[in-house]
């Protein structure tokens, strides 16, 4: 409907949250900070998840010291904001260094700043079929966002790029594509699933830090999917049911890979790998779509 539809407009060429184009001039005029670490997402790939491995790091893996907020006041999503609150990024301004920093914005829509300043950015990418279930659970539970209508349409919207935060491709390549040319850890969610600690490992040398093989441990153990679907700090169940709706479908939902292999029929599957192939030809870049 088209109440529905004014809640996204585009930027650049690039579908947004009509809130975050209004803000866009503070947006791209942030200044960043030299130590400022970001994490960099398309929606449904695993934010949530490394903004408290992260976290975690920067807190010398204390879990009370993780639990001195929400994740979203520790790690401010930059671009986001709902009016009559602090946007991102007047919580950032308010934050002390070093921050920590969220975005789902496409790399060419980033603010200069963070280049200009050299900082460092974690990227996490997730296979195009389990964000496109996470990400229609999602717009089932958060109010502000379209009604996604049946699963079929949805995810025709998705392969289209006509959601918020455009087209999946788009993301992960031009991510991608940049990833030497500046500090950017690429990192895959997949991965973390198979190993964990081998992902943090990488994590840490990134950031140029050591930590003790127990310590490493903690963060393991504490940024598991059970551990992180009961913690109140990090599960957006502070957020109130008028904004999301966690009645019937929870922000840490499955935590898996392949469980597309559930939602996707067999036709849905043919015609995605079919444009799947097209659009990632050219790239060597290679997700696992289970492990
Ligand atoms: S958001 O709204 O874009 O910031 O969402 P994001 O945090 O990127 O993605 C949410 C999905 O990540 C899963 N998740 C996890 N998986 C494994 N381990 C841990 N610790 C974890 N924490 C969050 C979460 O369950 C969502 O995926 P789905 O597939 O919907 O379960």
């Amino acid at each position: 409907d088209t109440a529905s539809l004014q809640l996204l407009v585009p930027l650049h060429g690039v579908l947004m949250g009509k809130e975050i184009v209004d803000n866009w001039e503070r947006v791209e005029q942030f200044q960043a900070r030299p130590d400022d670490v970001l994490i960099s997402t398309y929606p449904k790939a695993g934010t949530t998840w490394m903004s408290e491995i992260v976290d975690m790091i920067f807190c010398d893996g204390d879990p009370e010291k993780c639990r001195r907020e929400t994740i979203y006041n520790r790690v401010p999503y930059l671009e986001f904001r709902i009016p009559g609150e602090p946007s991102g990024v007047e919580q950032l301004e308010a934050t002390p260094s070093p921050r920590l920093v969220k975005t789902h914005l496409p790399i060419k829509l980033m603010p200069d700043s963070f280049w200009g300043k050299n900082c460092k950015v974690i990227y996490v990418a997730r296979n195009a079929k389990d964000v496109a279930v996470s990400y229609f659970f999602f717009h089932k539970m958060v109010k502000a966002l379209p009604d996604p209508g049946p699963w079929d349409k949805f995810l025709d919207d998705y392969i289209k790029g006509d959601v918020g935060y455009g087209s999946w491709y788009d993301h992960v390549i031009g991510w991608w594509e940049k990833r030497n040319d500046y500090r950017i850890l690429y990192l895959f969610y997949e991965d973390m699933k198979e190993d964990p600690k081998r992902e943090i490992r990488k994590i840490l040398h990134f950031l140029e830090k050591e930590m003790r093989e127990e310590v490493i441990d903690k963060i393991v153990h504490h940024t598991s999917f059970q551990e992180m679907k009961n913690n109140d700090m990090v599960n957006y169940k502070t957020i109130p049911n008028e904004l999301m709706d966690q009645s019937t479908t929870s922000f840490m939902r499955k935590g898996i890979a392949g469980d597309w292999k559930n939602h996707f029929t067999v036709s849905q599957n043919e015609i995605f790998d079919e444009d799947y192939k097209k659009k990632m030809s050219g790239t060597n870049l290679h997700f696992r779509m289970e492990i």
